[in-house]
């Protein structure tokens, strides 16, 4: 399964990087604006550190804009990846990228059926968001187990992005169902490297270390 880290901190993602959990990244303009930054120089920086796709969104509501944008971010850098959400206006200008070899990951996903249409379409990604469906007391990882399900029947390849993950247990089920892409915030991928197990270990073991005659 790939690792992609969800965030715009240009931080997080050279430690992310240092520690080889990332493969990709994805963006959102809430997750942009936290930075502070200008849009063009921050993608261009973040696509300087990490060679693989990085997705950035576009925010206009209609196919001409959409379009205009997604030309645009595809010319700024080869490993960018167009957002794009899913509604009517998304899903034609996903047909269009894909005429035109523009990647894109369709956003903003929360029904099998709105997955089926993206794939339809011609998305590279699709991104269910697992975490706000739960907010809301569904179940994302349901919605996983159906995309995938869908896309295995008819042999869509379209790559399903598990997004707006909120905790390892998430990531964990994600795996077990073979979901291409994991996007997660940079805790996290912290946390899944932590476990107490690990640090009680350590502590024993520096501690019998000490007795050791040197
Ligand atoms: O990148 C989109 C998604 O991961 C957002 O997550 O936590 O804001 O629902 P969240």
């Amino acid at each position: 399964m790939k690792f992609f880290i969800d965030t715009a901190d240009v931080a997080e993602i050279r430690e992310a990087s240092a520690m080889g959990l990332v493969d990709g990244v994805t963006t959102n303009p809430s997750l942009v604006a936290k930075t502070g930054r200008k849009f063009r120089d921050l993608l261009e920086e973040i696509c300087d550190v990490v060679r693989g796709p990085v997705s950035a969104e576009a925010v206009s509501l209609d196919y001409e804009g959409m379009m205009k944008e997604a030309r645009d971010l595809s010319r700024l850098k080869s490993n960018i990846v167009v957002k794009l959400p899913l509604t009517t206006e998304g899903l034609k200008s996903v047909k269009t990228c894909k005429s035109e070899g523009i990647p894109t990951n369709v956003t903003l996903c929360f029904s099998a059926n709105q997955a089926l249409l993206a794939a339809k379409a011609g998305a590279t990604y699709i991104s269910p968001f697992v975490g706000r469906l739960d907010d809301i007391s569904e179940n994302g990882m349901d919605l996983i187990a159906d995309v995938l399900q869908i896309y295995r029947n008819y042999r869509l390849d379209t790559q399903v992005l598990v997004a707006s993950v909120r905790h390892p247990v998430h990531v964990l089920q994600a795996a077990k169902m073979g979901a291409d892409v994991a996007t997660c915030p940079f805790s996290v991928l912290k946390q899944l490297a932590a476990h107490p197990l690990t640090e009680i270990g350590i502590q024993r073991f520096l501690k019998d270390w000490e007795k050791v005659p040197r």
